[in-house]
């Protein structure tokens, strides 16, 4: 019995010696310590040895598991450290690699002059209101003076949803809402920002969405002088204390007189240049004098209260202001000219 058991003991060291992965490792301990293994079944068969041979015996027992032991835990060892030396060889981070840049987002240069458009107005005093892009012809249209046959609504080819129901085409209808809203009370000075649609062939000057800003004043006494002081101001803060405008008379139905307003040329100062086509003025925005038929259908007596409004395209305001030749820059998002205004 002590020769099969040194005998077993060299069989599993010297299988041990070839052990080449955890797996085979993991067999041989089940192989030769299990319960199934010759180990255990010689311990089980010393039942019939006798009384002095059996603590003879059952120390060579103890001794060859010892070592099978050993052996076992020994490469055991070596297998975890491996192990682990590898997980943290895989997880290391090098702290001296340089860093991803972090790309920052800027805010459009469209809504910037918007901001810097309304910051102007409402240190006048004026409130910021907003309406529907989806807009009832009744407001669009009529309620400004412009009934269904009107021949001006040619000068605003639109989308229409439905025969009531369009894309608004400016954000003068804001006006009509604005008086409803504040049903006959005094002062209104408002700007409503916001995008228009129009059915025009995209090219450098024309995007079948834009964007305006409304202007409307009502009160008792409001003149046509407030309307130039008012706009003479916005100009001066918008392109520079020397900016001058003019007026030069026009016609909007929902204005009565009704005018367009030049600022002088920011990039040749009057002297005349590509920009203003050797002209030295740039027009920028209409507006009139409120209609008194536009006062009565917003509910406001047109004997008692007057008022002015204005409308300006924002983009041609920023293309101006930043020598922008295309329209269409705003909207295509190339990263090349966003760039250029992460610092204006
Ligand atoms: N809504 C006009 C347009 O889109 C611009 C305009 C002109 C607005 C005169 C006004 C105004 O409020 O008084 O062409």
């Amino acid at each position: 019995m002590k020769e099969r058991l040194e005998a077993l003991k060299q069989e599993a060291l010297q299988e041990l010696s070839f052990v080449a992965s955890q797996q085979e490792l993991n067999d041989l301990r089940v192989k030769y310590l299990g319960k199934k293994g010759p180990l255990t079944e010689v311990l089980r068969g010393m039942g019939a040895l006798s009384a002095e041979e059996r603590p003879v015996i059952g120390q060579v027992a103890n001794d060859v598991r010892a070592a099978i032991e050993a052996v076992i835990e020994e490469k055991q060892a070596a297998y975890t450290k491996e192990e682990t030396e590898n997980r943290l060889r895989s997880e290391m981070i090098d702290v001296t690699l340089p860093g991803r840049p972090s790309q920052q987002g800027a805010i459009h240069p469209l809504s910037k002059v918007i901001q810097e458009i309304e910051d102007i107005f409402i240190g006048m005093g004026y409130t910021v209101a907003e309406g529907p892009e989806v807009e009832q012809d009744y407001y669009n249209f009529e309620a400004l003076n412009l009934p269904k046959d009107h021949p001006a609504r040619d000068m605003q080819d639109s989308f229409y949803i439905t025969e009531e129901i369009l894309m608004r085409t400016q954000t003068s209808p804001v006006q009509v809402r604005t008086m409803e809203k504040r049903k006959g009370e005094v002062p209104i000075k408002i700007i409503c920002p916001g995008k228009v649609y129009r059915r025009d062939d995209d090219d450098a000057t024309h995007s079948h969405m834009f964007q305006q800003i409304e202007g409307l004043v009502i009160d008792r006494n409001v003149r046509m002088s407030d309307l130039k002081g008012t706009l003479l101001q916005f100009v001066q803060e918008m392109y520079g204390p020397a900016t001058k405008i003019r007026m030069r008379p026009s016609f909007f139905p929902f204005t009565e007189p009704s005018v367009e307003v030049d600022v002088s040329c920011a990039m040749c100062g009057g002297e005349g240049c590509r920009t203003c086509k050797q002209t030295g003025w740039l027009e920028i925005l209409g507006a009139g004098m409120v209609h008194p038929r536009v006062l009565e259908m917003g509910g406001y007596d047109p004997k008692e209260y007057t008022g002015f409004a204005f409308g300006m395209g924002v983009e041609r305001i920023a293309m101006l202001k930043y020598g922008i030749e295309d329209i269409r820059h705003f909207y295509t998002n190339d990263l090349r000219f966003l760039k250029q205004f992460l610092h204006v």
